[in-house]
């Protein structure tokens, strides 16, 4: 199995790209099956969860032609209906290439999708099946595959009683094809809601008010050829934004959009955390002290879930005591058990509260990653520490964050792969 090995205690310096966003490509490459026509994209990362996605276009009959950056994809017709169990169940975002086969080809059998083992059992989908079912599609459950069928879905009003990204993005997608008007309403507000809405429209689709709380779809009867340009991938911005304040170094990260890590810029601002910024940089600058700060994740534009383990990792080296809740998930605190096993003062309160105590040295340890973004925190903590960090289960990481010891090498950081990457 592959691993990291990390010495601690280097300050970083220089520019980090960043790369496009995994969590917009991720619904991009499933709504090229919305057409028949060629769907071109641009500044895809290549990262496991994007390339387990195309795998899983390519089983359902795609031609996906891959560059370095880019990929285009035709799907003329449907090989099979149904997603097989060894992409679904690694892959969370199987569940958005439902609606869109759905409503181009009437059908689809799929397993209860995978993932990051983040919420309490199976992540649910109930918000998408009852959106199948608000648009006129049957559903199934069979020999452990649901099926869902529809000769053609027609509009229809959904609330969503729990706020989410992905049942967000996919009935607007599935709806873009289907008779007369959807209005989605509670809807999440996302900047990948908004690109791929966007790139919808530009392919011929009628989406109004995607970044708002209600989305109406008027349904058309083809989405053509297009091309699209991922957005720069907001966790990673911040990711890297968090990393810079923790190892006290002065990182200049461009090709980002700082305006969609606001929640963590106005804190830091509070913290003592100095940076500058342009339209697609952001320049952090060592802070001699960071101020603790209590954090509560929310939906966008609130703190994202996603930055919550590479936050804690620096109210470790913030001056007094953070409360850091996490709302969304309930697996996703666990982490904390790691960072104290390197020194950090952590109570944990309850599945999702913990208070951090800082600052406090961190010593390096031989860690193993639970899941995507503790992972990262794992690699953040591993440079603050003193000492040799072992990090294995990195395929965790590869997932999300491209070439991610190449580009820290590159920052003066003292990391090594052992094992291959398989991209
Ligand atoms: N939920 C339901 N029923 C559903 C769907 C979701 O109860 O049918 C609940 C979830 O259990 C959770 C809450 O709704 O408690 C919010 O989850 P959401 O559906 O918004 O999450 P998601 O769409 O599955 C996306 C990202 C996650 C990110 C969350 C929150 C993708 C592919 N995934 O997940 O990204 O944490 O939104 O922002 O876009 C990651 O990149 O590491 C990651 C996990």
């Amino acid at each position: 199995m592959s691993k990291f090995i990390i010495e601690g205690g280097a300050r970083l310096s220089g520019e980090i790209e960043v790369k496009g966003a995994k969590n917009a490509a991720l619904k991009i490459i499933p709504a090229a099956l919305l057409s028949e026509e060629k769907i071109t994209i641009k500044n895809l990362p290549n990262i496991e969860d994007i390339n387990r996605s195309l795998e899983l276009l390519e089983d359902l009959g795609a031609e996906v032609r891959r560059g370095r950056e880019t990929c285009e994809i035709e799907i003329k017709r449907l090989a099979k209906d149904r997603l097989e169990p060894q992409f679904a169940n690694k892959l969370r975002a199987s569940i958005m290439f439902v609606g869109p086969m759905l409503a181009r080809f009437g059908e689809a059998r799929f397993p209860h999708p995978g993932g990051c083992v983040i919420g309490a059992g199976a992540r649910p989908i109930d918000l998408f099946l009852e959106g199948f079912e608000r648009l006129g599609a049957e559903i199934r459950e069979k020999d452990g595959f649901y099926e869902v069928k529809a000769k053609r879905l027609k509009g229809c009003e959904y609330f969503f009683t729990t706020v989410s990204v992905t049942g967000t993005e996919c009935l607007m997608m599935t709806a873009v094809l289907a008779e007369g008007v959807t209005v989605l309403k509670n809807c999440a507000m996302e900047p990948e809601i908004e690109a791929l809405a966007e790139y919808l429209n530009g392919q011929g689709a009628r989406i109004k008010g995607a970044g708002s709380p209600t989305i109406t779809i008027e349904g058309v009867e083809r989405i053509h050829a297009g091309t699209y340009e991922i957005i720069p991938d907001r966790i990673e911005t911040g990711t890297f934004a968090i990393m810079a304040a923790a190892t006290r170094s002065e990182i200049k990260i461009t090709k980002c959009d700082p305006d969609h890590i606001q929640s963590l810029l106005a804190i830091f601002s509070k913290q003592g955390i100095r940076y500058e910024k342009g339209k697609d940089w952001l320049m952090i600058k060592p802070a001699k002290t960071i101020k603790a700060y209590n954090i509560k994740t929310h939906e966008y534009p609130g703190f994202p879930t996603d930055l919550q383990s590479p936050y804690t990792v620096l109210m470790t080296q913030a001056q007094g005591a953070s409360l850091i809740h996490e709302t969304i998930y309930d697996r996703r605190l666990l982490f904390a058990d790691m960072l104290m096993q390197m020194g950090a003062d952590i109570i944990m309160c309850d599945p999702h509260r913990i208070v951090v105590n800082g600052p406090t040295p961190l010593y390096g340890r031989r860690l193993t990653s639970p899941d995507l973004r503790a992972g990262i925190a794992m690699i953040i903590a591993a440079l603050v520490a003193q000492g040799q960090t072992e990090v294995d289960n990195i395929y965790q990481i590869d997932r999300g964050y491209e070439n991610i010891d190449g580009r820290l090498r590159a920052l003066g950081a003292d990391i090594r792969r052992i094992g291959t990457l398989n991209l």
